[in-house]
């Protein structure tokens, strides 16, 4: 199923930034510790904290932190629909939330202390409500005249097309904005047919859309070379967890290391990772020259460290991002 945007609802534009993150499918992140995970006894949990999460609300927590012109637009209903709001005003992320049918899910992530092991338990979210993908593609179409980028981020609801963020690629196209898609399996595939402007895999991401194992960088730079190829996209940003991230383009090839920092959990990286990376784009606009890109990837990296080092979604703060930059080295690739 295709969706189309319909012109004439009303609605207001969205506010003023360049860039609009978009998360269909977030969720309310309650973070516990605990000593040990063992069935059947209860086990004594810390004080939950909550987050605001979801790939695309976090990729604007972090860009708002970095100071860069970000709003994000997510899908969300009931209680947990509002926590998630209330969270978001007060960490004073802009945002507009298009309301959805259901509750918006929980996602429920406990730190053993004994082994710095997190167990992710990760709820399906509701169902997608067709009219509120169709308030989406609109709202999409209502950003602001100055808007630069879109980024889109996270798994699809149940039961939404699989060709939905198809949908929003040519959207993107036809309102001349950048698309920056992190998402994986049949839903990146396709909206990489329609083209994008950068997408960000992770190794496990780009291995299970391509069915082969890519245990060397020749043969991970050769897929993305065949995705550059093929028009999908200009940007591919392979992040590579503990190995850093390979950036691939038409005008060169880089390797970033991974930081040698502590790692005491690594939920919410890739997130630091693309919104670093694509506030360092805005914040450089106009310019598009390799060496910007080799800036984004610094700041990536640095962000996406620095996520290493809270747990769960309390993603990176600006501070660490700007004294583990030094830290950052940035490699070209040859052939
Ligand atoms: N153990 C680690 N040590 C150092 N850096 C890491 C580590 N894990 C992640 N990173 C950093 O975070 C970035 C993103 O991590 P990763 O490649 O795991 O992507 P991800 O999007 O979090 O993964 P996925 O979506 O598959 O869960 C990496 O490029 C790297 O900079
Ligand atoms: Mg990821």
């Amino acid at each position: 199923m295709s969706i189309t945007a319909r012109d004439g609802i009303s609605g207001m534009m969205l506010c003023m930034a360049h860039i609009t993150t978009l998360t269909l499918n977030p969720s309310v992140d309650v973070l516990t510790t605990t000593a040990q995970v063992t069935d059947t006894d209860k086990l004594r949990c810390s004080t939950p904290q909550y987050h605001p999460g979801g790939g695309g609300i976090n990729v604007a927590r972090v860009v708002h932190r970095l100071g860069g012109s970000v709003q994000a637009l997510w899908l969300g209903g009931g209680i947990t629909g509002d926590q998630l709001n209330d969270m978001l005003n007060s960490e004073a992320v802009p945002h507009q939330r298009i309301p959805c049918a259901h509750a918006t899910r929980m996602g429920f992530s406990v730190h053993e202390t004994q082994t710095g092991r997190d167990f992710r338990f990760v709820m399906p979210g509701p169902s997608a409500d067709p009219a509120a993908l169709n308030q989406v593609l609109q709202a999409l179409s209502r950003t602001a005249p100055d808007s630069r980028y879109w980024v889109v981020s996270g798994s699809l609801p149940p039961n939404a097309p699989q060709d939905f963020y198809a949908d929003i690629a040519k959207l993107a196209q036809s309102r001349h904005q950048k698309l920056v898609l992190d998402a994986s399996g049949p839903a990146l595939m396709a909206a990489m047919r329609v083209g994008v402007h950068m997408v960000k895999p992770s190794l496990r991401e780009m291995e299970e859309v391509t069915g082969t194992a890519l245990p060397t960088m020749p043969q991970r730079l050769a897929v993305a070379r065949e995705w550059l190829a093929q028009s999908w996209c200009e940007l591919v940003a392979l992040s590579l967890g503990p190995e850093g991230a390979l950036l691939v383009t038409h005008r060169g090839a880089w390797h970033a290391p991974g930081l040698r920092v502590p790692v005491r959990s690594t939920i919410g990286a890739g997130d630091a990772f693309v919104g670093a990376f694509v506030t360092t784009l805005d914040q450089r606009h106009p310019d598009n020259s390799t060496d910007t890109w080799q800036l984004a990837l610094r700041h990536a990296m640095a962000a996406s460290a620095a996520a290493l080092a809270s747990l769960g979604t309390a993603l990176c703060q600006a501070s660490d991002v700007a004294s583990l930059l030094e830290t950052v080295q940035v490699m070209a690739l040859e052939g």
